[in-house]
Formats: structure tokens, sequence, C-alpha cells
């Protein structure tokens, strides 16, 4: 089986926006869920959030940062051209009801992976937010998408060239406001991102829901590499998640975890047939 790549463009620096044609996943995905891609025969399982999907015409968006080799070979795909692999849809679709007011929070990719949740969320008789957070105005893409759908745009850039200046300790002021006052958080992006929301929303007693992305293998919860520590308990991202309770997830065993992979167990899984090893988040960007 073969899938083709319907577009392959830099967005704005450094993520590409990926389109694909694989109407069997597109007809059963639900927001929140992902995929696993693979650029060719020899290409190792990179694990994507999807920003959205047609039924109808078969196409699934996803947006990636070039981070590394798996990643640089997707960049490399054009228009027209065929991969081997778009499984999904993998994990389990993000939980939305009507809760009231609802604040996202999206950085990098996960501006985008936002997108199909928002859409949920309103169709649910949510009111909706969406707070950008960027280095700087060129980073930002798909802000008039979020315009026509939801009830306020907001961006964080730490140049101040758009929006608020700083980081995203500013939705703090958001979070005050009469008009917003959420009933529930919900962040994509950079695990950064993610654990600093939760830490800001924890003591406010906020429901904070975070998708989390660690190092996955086979995405089917067979091998253990995406395990993390929810609530005290042992959870498997790909099958469990990825979304999380933020106030839940043990932040500092994740990032110690990633960096223990990072310099001693990624070397000979790479080079195993299992699959291969990915670095989820954009953590050590931010
Ligand atoms: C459920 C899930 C959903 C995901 N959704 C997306 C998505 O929608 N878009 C997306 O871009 N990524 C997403 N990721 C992360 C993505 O899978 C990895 O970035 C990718 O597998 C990296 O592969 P690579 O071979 O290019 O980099 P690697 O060779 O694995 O890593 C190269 C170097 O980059 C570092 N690195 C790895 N990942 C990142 C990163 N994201 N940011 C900064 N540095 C990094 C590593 O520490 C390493 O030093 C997701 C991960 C999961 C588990
Ligand atoms: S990637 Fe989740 S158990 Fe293997």
């Amino acid at each position: 089986m073969s899938y083709k790549v319907i577009e392959r463009r830099m967005i704005v620096p450094n993520i590409h926006e990926l389109v694909v044609e694989a109407p069997d996943v597109a007809r059963s995905i639900q927001p929140g869920q992902f995929i696993i891609v693979r650029p060719n025969d020899k290409g190792e399982r990179i694990p994507l959030s999807v920003s959205d999907f047609d039924a109808e015409s078969g196409a699934l968006t996803s947006f990636f940062q070039e981070v590394g080799e798996s990643t640089s070979k997707l960049a490399l795909l054009r228009a027209g051209d065929t991969i081997p692999t778009y499984v999904g849809p993998l994990g389990e679709a993000t939980e939305v009801e009507n809760y009231g007011t609802v604040l996202l929070v999206g950085g990098c990719f996960g501006i985008g992976s936002l997108y199909p949740i928002a859409r949920t969320l309103k169709e649910a008789g949510n009111r909706v937010f969406m707070v950008s957070e960027a280095r700087s105005t060129y980073l930002l893409y798909w802000q008039d998408r979020y315009k026509k759908l939801v009830d306020g745009v907001f961006t964080i850039t730490r140049d101040g060239t758009h929006g608020a200046k700083g980081h995203v300790e500013n939705i703090t002021e958001l979070l005050g406001r009469e008009e917003i006052r959420p009933d529930r958080v919900i962040v994509n992006g950079c695990t950064f991102l993610m654990k600093r929301v939760s830490d800001i929303t924890r003591p406010l007693g906020l429901k904070t829901v975070v998708s989390m992305n660690p190092i996955m293998i086979d995405g089917t919860g067979m091998c253990g590499v995406c395990r993390l520590s929810v609530g005290g308990e042992i959870k498997f991202a790909c099958v469990d998640g990825p979304d999380f309770d933020g106030h839940l997830i043990d932040w500092d065993e994740f990032l110690a975890r990633r960096k223990t992979y990072n310099e001693e167990e990624t070397a000979p899984l790479r080079k195993s047939d299992v699959g291969t090893v990915h670095h989820g988040g954009c953590c050590s960007r931010s």
C-alpha cells in the first residue's frame, strides 16, 4: 500500500505542512488522535498529530518541525510522491463535552493540531479562545482560520512583534479576564509549553489537558518506550494518551527519561529492526 503526498511545503521557517491522501484514516480519525508516517521504505516511523482531515477527499494535514534525520527526509517530499506508511488513527481522541469556556494554548506544531479540537469544541457548544505562542510573528500560522472559528484569538511572541510580549506566563492575565475565565485549558506543542501552562493552572485548580509526545517506537502499546507516570500510575502515551491531565504528569521524570534516551538508548534502538526511536516535542528548542 502506498499513500499519495498532496502537498509538502514549509509554512513558516522550519515548520512544514504535510497533506497526505489516506482515505481510511481520514474517515475514522478523531481530533487529538495521531498517525505514524514513514517517508520511504528505509525511513523511521514518525508520530505526528493531525491538524485537519476531510473524510470526503481523504486528505489529512499535519505540521512537522524539522529537527533530525527523519523529519529532514519528510521535508524532501514533493507533491505527487508516494510514501509507504501512513498508519492511524492512533491513540485516544481528545475528550470533548460542553465545558462552558475552553482556552486553547498552542505552540509550534501545536498551533495546527489544536484546530480540529477547536472545531469539535465549538460544535459541542463551548466558547473557545485560542492562544498561539511563538518566538516571533513570522512563526505564526493559521491565525485567520482560528479567527473564523473561535470566539477570540490571542498571540504571545517572545520578541513582542505580535500580541503580548514574552513567554506563555502571559496567559495568567487572560485567565483572570472576566470575559474569558475558562473552565478547561487544552495545551498542544512542546513539552516545556505544556509543563509551564500546567504549573500556572495547578494552583487555580483549573483542569488542564496536555498532549504528550514522548519517544515512540511501535505506537501500539507493545514496546513500552512511551511510558510515563501519571498520578502515580504508569501509562503509555500511544494507547492511553496522548492526552493526559497536565497536573498529574510527573514532568521531572518525563524530561529525565527523554534525556536518557537521547544519550544512551537511542543509538542501539536505531540499529534494531524493531523500528526506530523518536524524540517527540520541540522542548530542546524552546
Ligand atoms: C503523539 C506524538 C505526536 C507528535 N506530533 C508531532 C507533530 O505534529 N509535529 C512535530 O513536528 N512533531 C511531532 N511529534 C514529535 C515527532 O515525532 C519528532 O519530532 C520526530 O519523531 C523527530 O524525528 P527526527 O528523526 O527528525 O529527530 P531525531 O533524530 O529523533 O532527533 C534529532 C534531535 O532533535 C531533538 N528533537 C527531537 N524531537 C524534537 C523536537 N520536536 N523539537 C526539538 N528537538 C527535537 C532530539 O533530542 C535530537 O537531538 C509528535 C510525537 C508524538 C509522540
Ligand atoms: S510506543 Fe507506546 S508502547 Fe511502544
